[in-house]
């Protein structure tokens, strides 16, 4: 069965929604991030911290590509997944659903989890503007699916996708 894979930005939602479509569809749930500590056995900051991003980068690659080695998961992706042209193609073997959010809900989700190195000691609203700026194209060319999940319910956001497949 073809894996379903998230993207969006931070705080779109992606774990959240994976999980319940992964219940509702009988599939295993899988995050990228967290195989990433898992298998590192420190927190992305860390990571971020002691290999800088480009370290993150390539674990993140690494990362992806295993797991997209792997059929009939729901895999939830890094915000910055999308980024990388090598990243692009391997998600590419999975049905793509891109979580549209607003910044204000990004912004009040990532507030509430910590652990986004990306937004330590910066302003957090202007960063995820300026990630949005660079990144929105990539995720809306991506997408075989695009869903709003800003204040919605997250069981309303998933009927749409098992809707679409
Ligand atoms: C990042 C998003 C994070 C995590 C890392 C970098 C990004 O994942 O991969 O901090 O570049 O946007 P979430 O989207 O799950 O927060």
């Amino acid at each position: 069965m073809q894996n379903l894979i998230l993207i969006g930005p931070m705080g779109s939602g992606k774990t959240t929604v994976g999980k319940q479509l992964a219940k509702r569809t009988r599939m295993d749930f899988v995050d990228s991030d967290h195989m990433i500590e898992e298998r590192c056995g420190v927190s992305i900051s860390t990571i971020f911290d002691i290999e800088g991003e480009d370290g993150f980068r390539k674990r993140e690659t690494k990362m992806l590509s295993e797991l997209c080695e792997r059929n009939g998961i729901v895999l939830a992706t890094g915000g910055g997944a999308v980024v990388s042209e090598e990243n692009r193609i391997l998600l590419r073997k999975g049905f793509v659903v891109y979580l549209k959010t607003s910044i204000e809900t990004q912004l009040a989700r990532t507030q509430k989890n910590q652990n986004r190195p990306l937004l330590e000691n910066v302003d957090a609203e202007t960063k995820l503007e300026e990630l949005m700026e660079e990144r929105g194209k990539l995720y809306e060319q991506e997408a075989d699916l695009i869903v709003m999940s800003g204040e919605r319910i997250v069981s309303k956001v998933v009927d749409e996708i098992i809707e679409a497949l």
